[in-house]
């Protein structure tokens, strides 16, 4: 399996998404990250499904969307209608994940399950067969720019093990603080879907940056980089 870039446009300059879009998908990126985030299950407030729409118009790669939202059931439809191509709920608001994860399926959209960095993995333990993805925040979520946690290496591993025995193939995510210092480690710990945000949008030249960022997550596949 290759490695998966998401360059989340969360510090992008949002009167500019899509050059922001154009920028990185020359860079080479596979997917396009968009943080929405709701004032309540996280300090910051975003976007909504009408801008999802927008940048469906405009991106050629499928758009990954995270909802940071205490009340997820509410938007799925909607954010499927905008052009979703893979939807993550967060674990932490949900005491009906199963049905959450279904209610993604069903209407043709890929269901990642995330968790917080204070959430054990052991939740996942009987969603584990039905996932999609499984994205595991390396920063505690609601602002780009932070800086990663390394508990969050570890973690990578246990939830490819708890995937593993559940004999779902299923992709990890990692999202929070990746840059070209730590990107290879977070592969060779097993992610196969990498977000970046600041490393990739406060950079001068984003196009670049994902370069440098996919080549960099590449090499780490043929040659895993030490622990
Ligand atoms: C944080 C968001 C992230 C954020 C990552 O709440 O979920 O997707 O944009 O940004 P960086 O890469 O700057 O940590
Ligand atoms: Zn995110």
């Amino acid at each position: 399996m290759s490695v998966l870039l998401a360059p989340s446009i969360l510090s992008a300059d949002f009167a500019a998404l899509g050059d922001a879009v154009a920028a990185v998908e020359r860079g080479g990126a596979d997917l396009i990250h968009v943080d929405v985030m709701d004032g309540h299950f996280v300090p910051n407030i975003t976007i909504g499904p009408p801008v999802v729409a927008s940048l469906k118009r405009v991106a050629k790669v499928p758009l990954d969307v995270h909802l940071m939202i205490t009340e997820p059931d509410r938007y799925i439809d909607a954010f499927a209608r905008a052009g979703a191509s893979y939807l993550s709920v967060h674990a932490e608001v949900l005491p009906h994940l199963h049905r959450t994860v279904h209610a993604i399926k069903a209407l043709g959209v890929k269901a990642g399950v995330v968790l917080n960095p204070s959430t054990p993995v052991a939740v996942l333990h009987d969603i584990a067969a039905d996932v999609d993805f499984v994205l595991v925040m390396s920063v505690n979520p609601g602002f780009g720019g932070q800086t990663f946690i390394p508990r969050s290496e570890s973690k990578l591993r246990e939830v490819r093990a708890l995937l593993d025995r559940a004999g779902n193939p299923a992709p990890i995510e990692i999202d929070g603080g990746v840059d070209l210092g730590n990107i290879g480690r977070v592969v060779s710990a097993g992610a196969r879907m990498i977000v970046a945000g600041a490393a990739v949008f406060n950079s001068p030249d984003p196009e670049r940056a994902t370069r440098d960022l996919k080549a960099a997550a590449a090499a780490a596949l043929t040659s895993p980089v030490a622990r």
